[in-house]
């Protein structure tokens, strides 16, 4: 939520600023802005809008300098306008900041501010921030007149943030000191990268790449000072820290659009790949089991997990959901899946053979973070199912499990929920293995996991037959999404994907609740997609779908190639290959996610950059 990029060295800043809020535009589309240290002061400029109109204000008006922060929003204090957009100036022009994260206190410190005669253009609570700083600079440069400008900025800083509560990540410019940007982090996360006379600062590593594989994940409570000569990191209780190097793996290729005309389509049809790559060397044919590397417990320790909680929010927690009934059904552990937004505030009885997951695509969600956090103070091992290695959840986990899917740009979560469902798996058959899963059962899971990636590619071939379904149902207002047992969560996630893409109202339901309540809704403009695909349980989901039918109400069904039952009772069928029960989900998914790209398209939205969301949800 909101990005944030800095640089300082030598090259033209605007133009290296401006790529990077494009790469980081699906944290936040509601503004964009730069802050640039020219010849003479810091010059700003921002607008309401995606970051092309910021591109169009810099065609018009041009700055140029080789030091700058830029930003874009998604507005959390104040409407979408040219005033609330970051960067926000502090005093009168000493200092520029741009900040990620919420301030709690803002109330308190504006009206302190304000009193003190520092005026107010916005109604963020970013910019009692920026007026913050500039009241302890100019306090410090009374007081500390000989000293080098950096070491008053930084005092500067440091006095501020003891007066702040929330969360930010915030990059700040000086005007008295021009060869500097400082950077601090609270709960949102910031990367610097390493050049030569070069250093970059962002929200993720996305506008690094291409232009350094160095790079130092800043930890909470740290504060960076960059200069073209070198970077200083602190500790604001413990003092000078040394950073720790990691090399960046990400390719330009893997954040380009290539020929797609949208980064939800290509992560659709990246799936094949990235299921193979949840997978590769995670199979153990000799011993019929899965090769889980990473969750720093030994076999001993795992075998006396009595219970697992999975923690997770949105898609997430729907891949969560497949995994419950995975672990139940291969491993046997009581498992349960819990909001993390609520479980942060919960305080549900956990024995100790408890064993917390966290699932999250960006490894910053705000509130999964907490939720692990919550849990580890507890005394419990924390482990993570996470898509971005360095990320705040990444690196506090325990242990833990990489999708290895690459970057996920599109709004709309698409890959990562099949690479969340493959790894899932992966964790049942390897602590079922452990338990009450015999030899050849997980031989026949390794095998059937081996084939998925064809699978999903043969899935995808449905590609034409959704547009025409597409077509037919575009105009509709709600929707109706049922499933049962692990293709539940597959409705859930069907009806989420329509929601955030199309702004149709849709529901997902156990396709047996229907008769308790939803059923009302139908009528002959609201559809029901039902996931029904082979199973034990599909005469009772058929049965479910003739009494929709009864009232008239559209059907549209996933199910199996050549189920011709099926056929005669749906007004409409899109066919996926015919699996397993438990790996159905993940070639179910893929319709229904390119159902809502169609059906978006056709209502004239737009599918990367939905309205009111933002990629990482990094406030709570
Ligand atoms: C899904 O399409 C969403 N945009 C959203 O629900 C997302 O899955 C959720 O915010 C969790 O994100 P995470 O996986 O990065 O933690």
């Amino acid at each position: 939520m909101c990005g944030i990029v800095g640089y300082v060295g030598f090259r033209s800043v605007s133009e290296l600023l401006l790529e990077g809020l494009h790469r980081l535009e699906y944290r936040g589309y509601d503004s964009a802005g730069i802050a640039v240290m020219a010849d003479d002061g810091i010059v700003l400029r921002k607008r309401a809008g995606r970051v092309g109109e910021l591109a169009a204000l810099l065609d018009e008006q041009p700055v140029r300098g080789s030091i700058g922060i830029g930003h874009t929003r998604w507005a959390t204090h104040g409407e979408t306008t040219d005033e609330n957009s970051h960067p926000h100036i502090g005093g009168n022009g000493e200092v520029a900041i741009v900040h990620n994260g919420v301030i709690e206190n803002y109330i308190s410190l504006r009206n302190q501010l304000q009193e003190m005669g520092y005026v107010f253009q916005s109604q963020t609570d970013t910019e009692v921030v920026a007026h913050l700083i500039a009241h302890h600079l100019s306090e410090q440069q009374k007081l500390n007149c000989d000293e080098p400008c950096m070491r008053t900025c930084l005092r500067a800083i440091n006095l501020s943030l003891d007066q702040l509560k929330g969360t930010f990540g915030l990059c700040v410019l000086f005007r008295d000191c021009p060869e500097t940007v400082i950077a601090a982090r609270a709960g949102s996360p910031l990367v610097i990268g390493i050049g030569k006379d070069e250093y970059f600062l962002a929200s993720d590593a996305s506008p690094l790449i291409g232009y350094t594989k160095e790079v130092v994940y800043l930890a909470d409570n740290e504060v960076v000072v960059l200069q073209p000569s070198g970077i200083q990191i602190t500790h604001r209780t413990s003092g000078s820290v040394r950073p720790s190097i990691q090399t960046l793996d990400q390719v330009s290729s893997d954040i380009d659009l290539g020929d797609y005309p949208h980064y939800m389509l290509k992560e659709i049809f990246e799936q094949p790949q990235t299921v193979e790559n949840a997978l590769r060397g995670r199979l153990n044919e000799e011993e019929g089991t899965a090769v889980i590397g990473g969750l720093n417990l030994t076999p001993q320790q795992l075998r006396k997990v009595d219970r697992i909680v999975l923690t997770a929010c949105g898609t997430s927690w729907h891949a969560a959901l497949v995994g419950e009934y995975l672990l139940e059904e291969f491993a046997r552990i009581p498992t349960e899946v819990e909001y993390a937004s609520e479980l942060r505030y919960r305080n549900p009885p956990m024995t100790e053979g408890t064993l917390v997951f966290s699932i999250t695509q960006s490894g910053e969600t705000a509130d999964t973070l907490a939720a692990m956090r919550e849990c580890k103070r507890k005394g419990h091992p924390t482990l993570s199912i996470c898509n971005v290695v360095g990320s705040t959840i990444a690196r506090e986990s325990d242990g833990g499990i990489f999708l290895h899917a690459g970057p996920e740009i599109g709004v709309a979560s698409t890959k990562a929920f099949t690479s969340q469902v493959t790894v899932l798996t992966l964790l049942a058959l390897y602590l079922g293995r452990m338990r009450h899963l015999s030899y050849p059962a997980g031989k026949r899971i390794i095998s059937q996991l081996r084939d998925m990636p064809a699978k999903i590619e043969e899935a995808l071939q449905c590609h034409d037959r959704v547009k025409e379904v597409a077509n037919k149902y575009a105009d509709f207002d709600n929707f109706l999404y049922l499933g049962r047992l692990c293709n539940f969560p597959v409705a859930l996630e069907g009806a989420l994907k329509l929601k955030e893409i199309s702004y149709i109202h849709a529901e997902g339901y156990p396709a047996a609740e229907m008769k308790h309540g939803p059923i009302a809704l139908v009528d002959e403009q609201t559809p029901s997609v039902f996931v029904v695909p082979r199973s034990g349980i599909q005469p009772k989901v058929m049965s479910n779908m003739e009494e929709v039918k009864a009232r008239k109400g559209p059907v549209i069904a996933i199910a199996c190639q050549g189920d011709n039952a099926v056929a005669e009772i749906a007004d409409d069928v899109i066919y996926v290959p015919d699996i397993e029960e438990y790996l159905q989900p993940l070639v179910c998914a893929i319709p229904l996610q390119l159902l809502s790209y169609h059906i978006a398209l056709l209502r004239g939205c737009n599918v990367d950059r939905p309205r009111n969301l933002a990629k990482s949800v990094t406030v709570e």
